[in-house]
């Protein structure tokens, strides 16, 4: 059977410096798998991998059949297919939120201008933007930013989104909304592959979650047992960390990531 995702024995070395230490998971259609883990553990060189940002050192990346990590295939066509949500936002500044979302419409599958402006209004429709449409980045909260991140990647119809700690930048009262837009995303039926320190979304919204240290998958499942029953130490220890217990399970937010990860961090 084939997955919308499948990375297999997945490598990736900085120098002598190796960060990813053989990688194996899936993520089937439409399904939500969050990956959680200590700053340091490669969460974000696994999710530029996936996306060959970053070219991994060996194994294999597989997205919709296509596979990714083939020296043969069209990786812009096939980079096409894949949303990429980043924790800074990285809007273009001197263009309107409209523009920003018509932008790779535009130059990339070369819709008109008409078509990309009704996609583009549809998609900041679709996550409480479109009041902003004539706005320019500068003007918005970040919540708001990176709700229109949010639009500009679905405006590609991408088959699978990845997120790389979309709301860690966010003031805390800012969560909630962008957490709410990739909730309803969720329940569409996108798949989703989501790095985030956020327990109470991971809890209620993966089908999986995978905890990774050190560059390995120390243990994954059904958010109930990684989260709920962690059955290794280390995923123990980190959870004691990020989880205030009187939160568990309750609604989205929750607490913000450690004071060892600062906002910023990551590239
Ligand atoms: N381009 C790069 N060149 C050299 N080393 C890198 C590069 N990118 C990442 N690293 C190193 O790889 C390791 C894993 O980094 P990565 O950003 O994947 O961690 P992370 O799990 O996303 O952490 P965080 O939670 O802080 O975002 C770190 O030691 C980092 O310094
Ligand atoms: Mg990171």
């Amino acid at each position: 059977m084939s997955h919308a995702v499948e990375i297999r024995d997945l490598h990736k070395s900085f120098g002598s410096l190796e960060v990813l230490k053989g990688i194996d998971f899936t993520v089937d259609e439409g399904q939500v798998v969050c990956v959680i883990g200590p700053s340091g553990s490669g969460k974000s060189t696994l999710l530029r991998c996936v996306n060959l940002l970053e070219q991994p050192t060996k194994g294999t990346v597989t997205v919709g059949g296509v596979e990714l990590t083939d020296p043969d295939v069209d990786l812009d066509a096939a980079r096409r297919r894949l949303g990429m949500v980043f924790q800074s936002f990285n809007l273009f500044p001197h263009m309107t939120v409209l523009q920003n979302v018509m932008i790779a419409q535009r130059r990339v599958l070369r819709r008109g201008r008409a078509e990309a402006e009704r996609v583009a209004r549809g998609n900041l429709e679709k996550v409480g933007v479109a009041a902003k449409c004539d706005d320019f980045p500068a003007q918005l909260s970040g919540g708001q930013q990176q709700r229109v991140a949010i639009a500009r990647a679905l405006a590609m119809n991408p088959s699978l989104m990845l997120f790389d700690e979309p709301t860690s930048a966010l003031d805390p009262e800012l969560v909630g909304d962008v957490l709410a837009v990739m909730r309803a995303l969720a329940d569409d039926g996108m798949t989703m592959l989501v790095v985030t320190h956020e327990m109470g979304f991971a809890r209620e919204v993966a089908d999986r979650v995978v905890f990774m240290d050190g560059g390995v998958i120390v243990e994954e499942g059904p958010p109930d047992q990684v989260i709920g029953r962690p059955q290794h130490a280390r995923t123990r220890s980190f959870l004691s960390r990020v989880l205030d217990p009187g939160h568990i399970g309750e609604g989205v937010g929750g607490p913000g990531a450690p004071s060892d990860e600062a906002p910023g961090a990551t590239g």
